[in-house]
């Protein structure tokens, strides 16, 4: 019984604008991906990282592992990704040894979750979650509208639904490996994919339950969120 991570790194980064795929950009001076792997390493249960890299970018992503300290204890595997994020998990689930029981599935783009919100996820699946996920409550009021067809046109509000009823998920998310794999096998691979691994089991009709979140596991995925990154490492130097 052992316990890996996968993390999903093949994305360009559109959202961030033009430049190096997002994970390989840096934070502090380090890859983005090299923190969230040092992210899953910190945790002690954690004995095995999966990186899925951008679909060209295996070898430059093996070689910036080698170029970086990490854990001794910690095995290492870079596979290739696809072109959805729901395709790029599959790759890093097809490529976990046998011995593997719980998963956790964690965006490149969450560099700086704190050890304490994996070991959460972790002691969570150990207890008999099939699936665990961690998030915060919601600081903005959301509303559920029928989308313009033309960009910048109103909107016809649907639906207000109650703030304190919803949640913000974050990464990692923990998951029983069947569970997973099943979630992966029975969830059709269209359009843009799923962009939630939480969302598929609850397809399956498996419970899963949120366990609290962290706002330094925010994800990069605009401009100012980089801005925000570097000031949370800054701090943390301090
Ligand atoms: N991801 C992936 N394979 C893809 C798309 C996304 O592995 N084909 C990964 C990203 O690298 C990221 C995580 O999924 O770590 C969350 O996705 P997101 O924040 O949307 O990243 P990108 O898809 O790269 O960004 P954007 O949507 O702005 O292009
Ligand atoms: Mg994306």
């Amino acid at each position: 019984a052992r316990t890996a991570a996968v993390i999903p790194a093949a994305g360009r980064g559109v959202r961030l604008g033009p430049g190096a795929p997002k994970a390989l950009r840096t934070l502090g001076g380090t890859p983005m991906l090299i923190h969230a792997v040092r992210a899953m390493a910190a945790s002690r249960a954690v004995s095995l990282v999966v990186v899925v890299a951008p679909p060209d970018g295996a070898a430059e992503v093996k070689s910036l592992l080698a170029d970086h300290s990490l854990p001794e204890r910690t095995d290492f595997l870079v596979v290739p990704g696809g072109g959805t994020r729901q395709e790029s998990v599959r790759a890093g689930i097809d490529a976990l040894p046998p011995d593997v029981t719980t998963v956790l599935v964690h965006d490149a783009a969450r560099p700086l979750v704190p050890v304490d919100t994996v070991d959460a996820v972790v002691e969570t699946v150990a207890a008999g979650a099939p699936a665990v996920v961690p998030a915060l409550p919601l600081a903005d009021t959301v509303k559920e509208v029928e989308p313009a067809a033309e960009r910048g046109a109103p909107e016809p509000v649907v639906a207000t639904p109650v703030r304190a009823r919803l949640r913000a998920v974050q990464t990692p998310q923990g998951f029983d490996r069947d569970v997973l794999v099943r979630a992966h096998e029975a969830v059709d691979l269209n359009g843009e994919g799923a962009t939630d691994d939480a969302g598929m089991v609850e397809q399956l009709g498996l419970p899963v339950v949120v366990v609290p979140g962290h706002e330094e596991a925010f994800k990069v995925t605009r401009p100012l969120d980089l801005v925000l990154a570097e000031a949370v490492l800054a701090r943390r130097r301090k």
